[in-house]
């Protein structure tokens, strides 16, 4: 493969405020990348910023000023983690979906399109592929998403697949399961207002935070009775955009990954274990089941690990429940 002129080059990473893209940023600094960070803040955190990084506040559907951060800053690719990305909220509001996720993307790649910007990494979704019809799901999975929030993730993959055949800009869509934990120095971690992610609510009811946690049924078709999910260490997930990144920096073609383990753990599982790591009882209330919720979701993620040699490192449940435990401490 022949290696792009843009390797190496400062990189975009838009939602560079946010959990996950917190993340990357550090991983990036930590590999010697130069990062501009665009983040309008309305998810974002300024106390989540990298001081290494430059920051640059507004929307990444401002084309005007994408255009110009491209072209200041020699940017060689963008990473774009920038959503809205609350499955629940999506149904309630898909309006709110379409133009923040749709819209607001569809600005970001018109700039990287006229700059002649070369690459896109795109924060994707285990919600694209809906109700599975079989698990562990493989890349091959049919896409018929259930919501908004994955119909718009839907969406912008089959976007750049079009505008990649227009245009020659290539892509990796990036497909998480569930993105979980947080950096082992204990800087950055995941900080949603309101929070609605099972782990960080289970340290909330350890934190005192709150009295008791909801366990949303346990009468679904799993070994407990309760969910299964597949839980990805957040770091694990910036190591693999960092070797797509560095694929598309290669010349590789484009692509789309699951981001998960292969392994599942049940919600009674990890409430087990966040007990069993922060010494708190944790009370929790059994309740009826959440709308949407599918029984059980777990990637297949051979795929990224014979192209690109991606293996999660942090992704067993106590490096994920003692990370976010280490963080939600020491920023309580
Ligand atoms: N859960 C509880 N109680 C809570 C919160 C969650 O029992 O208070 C359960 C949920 O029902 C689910 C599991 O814990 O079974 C995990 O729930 P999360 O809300 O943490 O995560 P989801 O699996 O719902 O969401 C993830 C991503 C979404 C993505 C979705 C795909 O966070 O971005 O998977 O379905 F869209």
């Amino acid at each position: 493969m022949k290696e792009s002129a843009s390797a190496g080059k400062p990189v975009l990473v838009v939602g560079g405020a946010g959990y996950i893209g917190s993340h990357m940023v550090s991983a990036l600094v930590a590999a010697g990348r130069e990062v501009v960070i665009l983040d309008n803040l309305s998810t974002g955190h300024r106390a989540l910023l990298n001081p290494a990084a430059l920051f640059v506040e507004g929307a990444c559907g401002d084309r005007a000023l994408v255009e110009r951060i491209l072209i200041d800053h020699a940017i060689g690719g963008v990473m774009h983690f920038a959503a809205s990305s609350l499955v629940g909220e999506s149904v309630q509001d898909p309006l709110k979906y379409y133009r923040n996720n749709l819209a607001q993307t569809v600005e970001l790649l018109s700039a990287m399109q006229s700059v002649g910007v070369p690459y896109f990494v795109l924060s994707s979704t285990a919600a694209v592929y809906g109700e599975p019809q079989s698990v562990p799901i493989a890349e091959s999975h049919p896409s018929r998403p259930t919501n908004p929030y994955g119909s718009t993730k839907a969406a912008l993959e089959r976007l750049l697949a079009e505008v990649e055949v227009a245009s020659g800009m290539r892509h990796m869509s990036l497909r998480y399961f569930n993105a979980a934990g947080a950096h082992p120095d204990g800087t950055i971690g995941e900080r949603h207002e309101p929070e609605s992610h099972l782990i960080p609510i289970m340290i909330q009811v350890a934190l005192g935070q709150r009295p008791h946690a909801q366990v949303f049924g346990t009468d679904w078709p799993t070994e407990d009775g309760s969910c299964v999910r597949d839980y990805i260490h957040v770091c694990d997930l910036a190591d693999a955009h960092m070797v797509a990144l560095q694929a598309l920096e290669r010349g590789a073609a484009s692509s789309t990954y699951n981001l998960g383990t292969g392994k599942g753990y049940s919600v009674l599982q990890v409430i087990d274990t966040v007990r069993r790591i922060t010494a708190h009882p944790v009370p929790v209330v059994v309740s009826g089941r959440r709308a949407g919720d599918p029984a059980v979701l777990v990637a297949n993620a051979d795929r990224i690990r014979s192209d690109l040699g991606w293996i999660p490192q942090r992704s067993d449940l106590d490096t994920i429940v003692s990370s976010a435990w280490n963080w939600h401490r020491r920023s309580a």
